[in-house]
Order: C-alpha cells, then structure tokens, then sequence
C-alpha cells in the first residue's frame, strides 16, 4: 500500500502543475508541464534501430505499437512530433500514437464554454500525414484533481443533473464531432477507481449528475453514439505489482457493472506504468505473474478486449549502475509483457514515451539516490536500450492474433 499512497501524493503534487499550467493560457500549458530538459538536445539523426520497427514486429502478429507525444513549437526539446529526433523515433517504431496531455479537459477545454483544439488539430494532422493511427486520451479524468478548476467549481444550477449532463455530453460530442473517424479508440474514462479502498471518486460534475456510476455511463453512451466507430476504453493504473489487489478488485467491481448495466465499454486499458521490485527479477515476477493472469482472465471472461495504453517503468530498487539497471528493467519488461501478450484480447501496445530524456516519471516520482530515471525503451540520447529488444523479442514469440 505504501506505494500507493506515494504515487497518490506524487499524482496531487503533478495535478497541482497540471492545473496551474491550465490557468496560465494555452500557450505556456506544455512547457510548464515538462520542463526543460538539464543538457541540449543532440544533433538531430536517424535513430539506430537494431532491429526492424517495432511496429512491424507488432504487425507481424496482428499487434499494433505505439507512444504517447506531445505538442510543442517546432524544434523544441520537448516529446513533440515537431521536435525531429523525437519525431524519427515515433516514425521508425510507431504505427499508432497518443496525445499524451493535450486532449485532457484541462488543455482542451479552458472554460465551461470554450473548447481549444489547436494543438490536438496539428498532432492529428502530423499522424495522419505520417499514415499513423491516434487514440484519443481522454474524453473524461474522472478525479476532482485532474478535472479543470472551473468545473470543480461550476455553478450547476437549480437544476443540477440537467447541467451537469450538459456539460459532460456536450464535451464528449464535440470532440468526437471534431475528430470523427480520424480517431479509432477513446479513453472515455480514466482513472475513477480509487485504490485506497476501491470505491469511485466523485467529483463535482458527477454529483451534479447523480453520482459517479450514471456519470461513468453517460460517458460511454455519448461516447457510443457521437463515436459509433470507435473502441471505447475504460483506462486505469491497476497492476501486477504486490499492493494493487484493491486496485484491482475495484476495476473489477466497474467492470463488472457496465456489463450488468449495458454500458457500452468495448476495452479495458491497463496503463502498465510498471514498478521493478528488486535486482533479482526473476524472484518477484513468478507471483505477479499468478496474481495478474487471475485478473486478467476476469477482465476477458467479460467480455472485454485489452490494450497497454501507457507502458514504462519506474527503476525502483535497483543499482544506479546503468548496464545492471537497464538489464533488470528489460528483463522485468519481458516477463510482463509475456503474460499480456499471450491474450489473443490484447492487439494494442503503447508506450508512455519514446525516449527517457521526455518522460514524465523524472519528474513524478525522481529516483532517491538522484540517478536519472530510465522508463523508455530509448535513452537520452535518443539510442535504443534493452527494453527495446524485450518489446522486439516479446512481438517475435507472441502468439499471432487473427
Ligand atoms: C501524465 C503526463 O505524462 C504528465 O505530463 C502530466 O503532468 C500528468 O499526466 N496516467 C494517465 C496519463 O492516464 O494521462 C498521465 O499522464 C500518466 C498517468
């Protein structure tokens, strides 16, 4: 648990930028979030893939690969299509790509009654000339702390579950209207569950509405009829490691319930934002791997299709030694992916970030020893790591999808 109660504080302290950076107007949302990376970016080159891309090593199994990427002016040291060697990445390994930020209510959305689609318009409009699927990330956050201020303090009226159904289906309808079949699979919801006790948060917009679970499912049947195309996803963090069985069984429980309900969710996205337990991999994953396959074999016994939607790892635990960390991370990686990959359910693979010079994790939760975190399956220097060959080498011994 106490690495839930970590990550909990770590996700408020990021929510507090997130939500700062919201207020500050759209031209500086990015660059808050991130920050600038400590050294310049190198001199822009073709990637050295060892291998061939990662996607046509998905491909060949019926697997698509995929990352998250972000917005920025072009040639800046960000994560962003527009910065080149960033871009060569998402274009050698990628067939498929997120939004990582900009499709959140807090960038899209900067009042009650304005929507901004700037950047998420040119990120589309990149993956499309590049002959790249999107998915759309996400249509609702559903915790207090990732939702705009301003809805957090909306005045929902005399009548509050009329405006709080305004509100959320006009959000949804307008940006599947705006994307049409541009975009092929929604995170309609993420993140509801809370793990400390497995409950769904609320916030102020589902109270308006009459509650968390009619929220949820207005969000999926908007979604279904503004989006008839599209594979809608419930997307959430639970995961392998020792402290998630809450987690799980709260996921469980909203699963569960859609089905009861007729709630249209098509998927379940497991975020896979992994965490190494300790420099001997083998010794920790044998358990995991028992205690994840139960829940997984829940989750498709249902009915629902799987995605990893935000892979990477957090290299707790472990050596600052490079050549040892990257070797543990990889091996870790492996033997995840190797359970995930063995469900026919599961196609699509993304990761949360190409390289570790962008990642997210540096500034969520730095290591407590100050050596750089290594989540990515490329470095700072934009050059490939052993979790890139784990992801090459696991495509190569999936069983092929149909
Ligand atoms: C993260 C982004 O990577 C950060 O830049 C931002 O500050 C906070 O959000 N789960 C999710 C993603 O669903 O949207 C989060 O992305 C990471 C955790």
């Amino acid at each position: 648990m106490s690495g839930i109660s970590r990550r909990e504080g770590l996700m408020i302290a990021a929510g507090m930028v997130l939500t700062a950076c919201a207020g500050s107007g759209p031209s500086s949302a990015t660059g808050t979030m991130t920050g600038p990376s400590p050294t310049p970016a190198p001199t822009p080159t073709s990637p050295t893939s060892p291998t061939a891309s990662l996607n046509s090593a998905a491909r060949a199994r019926g697997m698509r690969f995929g990352s998250t990427y972000a917005w920025s002016t072009p040639g800046a040291d960000r994560g962003s299509f527009a910065n080149p060697p960033y871009a060569a990445l998402l274009e050698a390994d990628c067939g498929i790509l997120v939004p990582e930020n900009e499709m959140k209510w807090q960038f899209l959305r900067p009042s009650a009654t304005a929507f901004d689609f700037t950047r998420p318009d040119a990120m589309i409009a990149y993956a499309e000339s590049k002959g790249l699927a999107v998915r759309g990330h996400n249509l609702l956050w559903h915790q207090p702390k990732w939702m705009p201020a301003w809805a957090e303090s909306h005045d929902y009226g005399p009548n509050p579950a009329i405006e709080g159904d305004r509100v959320l289906t006009e959000h949804i309808r307008t940006v599947c209207a705006r994307y049409g079949a541009k975009i092929g699979s929604y995170d309609v919801v993420n993140e509801a569950v809370n793990p400390a006790d497995a409950s769904l948060y609320e916030t102020a917009l589902s109270r308006a509405i009459g509650g968390a679970t009619a929220t949820l499912d207005l969000a999926f049947h908007t979604a279904r009829t503004a989006a008839p195309h599209a594979q809608l996803v419930y997307n959430d963090y639970m995961s392998w490691e020792p402290g998630n069985a809450n987690h799980r069984a709260g996921v469980l429980r909203l699963l569960e319930g859609f089905r009861t309900r007729g709630t249209p969710v098509d998927a379940l996205g497991v975020q896979s934002h992994l965490i190494t337990q300790r420099a001997d991999t083998a010794a920790s994953v044998s358990t995991q791997q028992a205690d994840w396959r139960r829940f997984l074999d829940q989750v498709v016994a249902m009915g629902y299709k799987l995605l990893i939607t935000e892979f990477d790892v957090r290299d707790n635990n472990l050596p600052a030694d490079i050549a040892a960390r990257d070797r543990a991370v990889a091996d870790y990686s492996r033997a995840y992916l190797d359970v995930m990959f063995a469900y026919p359910q599961l196609s699509d693979v993304l990761v949360w970030g190409m390289c570790d010079r962008y990642s997210w994790i540096e500034g969520f939760e730095p290591r407590s020893d100050g050596a750089k975190r290594r989540p990515c399956p490329y470095d700072s220097d934009f050059k490939p790591k052993p979790m890139r060959t784990a992801f090459a080498e696991a495509f190569a011994a999936a069983p092929a999808r149909t």
